[in-house]
């Protein structure tokens, strides 16, 4: 029988809970918005009334039976999926439980070597081997992209052990791979396929958007609907179909990283966003992409801007691309795109996505208003109208986007005996820890792997464009293995 959408059973219980009058002496302290704070003054009472632990009739996010079992089942049948498991820890937690209920320690799991960091951590807490695959590397845009079939073909080719691939579907900029066919692959060659959805929530909700993984016969994908859907921060979901979903093995793995006390608000913020996307999405979605597209037009009459389209993307080996991203390269100007990312802020108020050295990019959703795009627009002619008549030199791409070699898996490069040094005296250091540039939190050193100049100098780089370098070492240090030790601690743990 067809769900019925309209309805939003842990909201809606939530809402009689909070209006209901009930004495409370459960947590959260707050006392549903009784303590006094800022916080209230500024934003209400009402969400703290929302913000509930979990009294009777809220059911049980560890072991759903009731209200939280019925919200997953319409998030689940709204996705194309067979189950969907709530999550307020982002795809960030998704992507560890998808990886860690997958792999155990020392299997292979195929993997672009441009992840998001919480793969590369699930790799830490599994013990698994990645068997990286070069992404696309857009020389144009000086990016990496996503992963060619060919390269996902020729490595599940020479690693018929592995347990898994993993899919970026989309990448941080909208492109996809061919989902479908790697999937055909993997399941014949018993592989699971699990995908990053972190950026694709709103894919299945229009056919005017790249087929979701769901649709692509993925085992398993996790799914930010805050990033673009419109539920709050830190709210996913895990969705799952078909036979090869060991979902005992899998729900043990959620409540082993899940909060015991997990959000009333970000859990009723997803069964509201889903109702909204059913209906909304279909009839928003093209109205956002003809707005997408007009924008890109407009951008790119303006001197030293190129807005890409997606006609760019297929002719650089992309199965698809997600037209609700607008990328543009802003190095025409002379400008770095962490410039023009600084200025678009401080001078026009205008927050974007995300900047690498030669793009900017801009991610829309339904949210997006046609002022909002039209300020944009108005902001980058008043950029160009400064920088052009400077005849400033174009950049060129400054990182060369080979990647690091590997010398152990990064979870025995995270336990065995470590030293701190300066981040300059680290080279030909194998490193103990992952260094990254947030957005987009895609580690350039991953654990285990060696430190060279190129990297160094890119670190370097980044730092001065002024990204935000994340390590967990502070002070310009850096965490590394100690080769001293390191022997005669692998005889003893090398197979944990
Ligand atoms: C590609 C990719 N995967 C996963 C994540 C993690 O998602 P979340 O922020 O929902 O934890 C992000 C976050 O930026 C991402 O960009």
């Amino acid at each position: 029988m067809d769900k019925d959408h309209r309805l939003t059973p842990f909201y809606t219980k939530l809402k009689e809970y909070a209006e209901s009058g009930t004495i409370q002496h459960d947590v959260p302290g707050h006392k549903l918005g009784q303590v006094p704070n800022d916080l209230k003054d500024y934003a209400g009472i009402t969400m703290f009334k929302l913000d509930a632990n979990a009294p009777r009739g809220l059911d049980n996010l560890n072991r759903p039976t009731g209200v939280i079992k019925e919200a997953a089942e319409l998030m689940a049948d709204a996705f194309l999926a067979e189950k969907a498991y709530f999550l307020t820890g982002g795809t960030t937690m998704g992507i560890l439980a998808m990886i860690m209920s997958t792999c155990r320690a020392k299997e292979k799991i195929i993997l672009p070597r441009n992840v998001h960091k919480s793969a590369i951590n699930a790799l830490i807490l599994s013990g698994a081997v990645p068997v990286f695959v070069k992404p696309y590397i857009d020389e144009e845009l000086g990016i990496a992209n996503h992963m060619n079939y060919d390269e996902v073909e020729e490595a599940i080719l020479e690693n018929p052990d592995a347990k898994a691939v993993f899919v970026i579907n989309p990448t941080y900029f909208g492109v996809t791979s061919n989902l479908k066919k790697i999937v055909e692959l993997a399941h014949e060659k018993e592989m699971m396929v699990l995908v990053d959805e972190a950026h694709g929530s709103h894919l299945p909700f229009s056919d005017m958007l790249p087929l979701s993984s769901m649709e692509c016969g993925a085992d398993m994908s996790s799914c930010s609907l805050h990033k673009t859907v419109g539920s709050l921060t830190q709210s996913s979901i895990l969705i799952t179909q078909g036979p090869r979903v060991d979902h005992i093995r899998l729900r043990s793995t959620i409540n082993m990283i899940q909060s015991t006390s997990p959000s009333s608000l970000l859990l009723s913020s997803l069964d509201v966003a889903r109702k909204n996307i059913y209906f909304e999405g279909p009839i928003q979605i093209p109205k956002l992409i003809e707005m997408a597209r007009k924008t890109r037009a407009e951008i790119n009459q303006i001197p030293g801007l190129m807005a890409c389209d997606d006609q760019y993307f297929l002719d650089r080996h992309a199965d698809d691309y997600d037209e609700t991203k607008i990328i543009i390269k802003v190095s025409g100007m002379g400008l770095s795109g962490f410039d023009v990312y600084k200025e678009l802020f401080d001078e026009h108020k205008i927050q974007l996505e995300l900047a690498e050295t030669q793009l900017i990019l801009a991610v829309l959703s339904i949210g997006t208003q046609q002022k909002d795009l039209d300020a944009l627009v108005v902001a980058l002619k008043a950029l160009s109208d400064k920088y052009m008549p400077m005849h400033l030199p174009a950049l060129q791409p400054k990182i060369k986007y080979s990647y690091p070699e590997a010398l152990t898996r990064p979870r025995e490069a995270y336990h065995a005996p470590k030293k701190y040094v300066p981040m300059n005296q680290a080279v030909d250091e194998i490193a103990a820890e992952s260094i990254m540039i947030y957005p987009p939190g895609i580690p350039i050193v991953i654990p285990g792997e060696i430190i060279s100049q190129e990297i160094l100098d890119d670190l370097d780089f980044y730092q001065r464009s002024g990204s935000v370098i994340l390590s967990d070492t502070e002070g310009g240090y850096i965490k590394i293995i100690d080769k001293e030790y390191w022997e005669k601690w692998s005889e003893l743990y090398e197979n944990e």
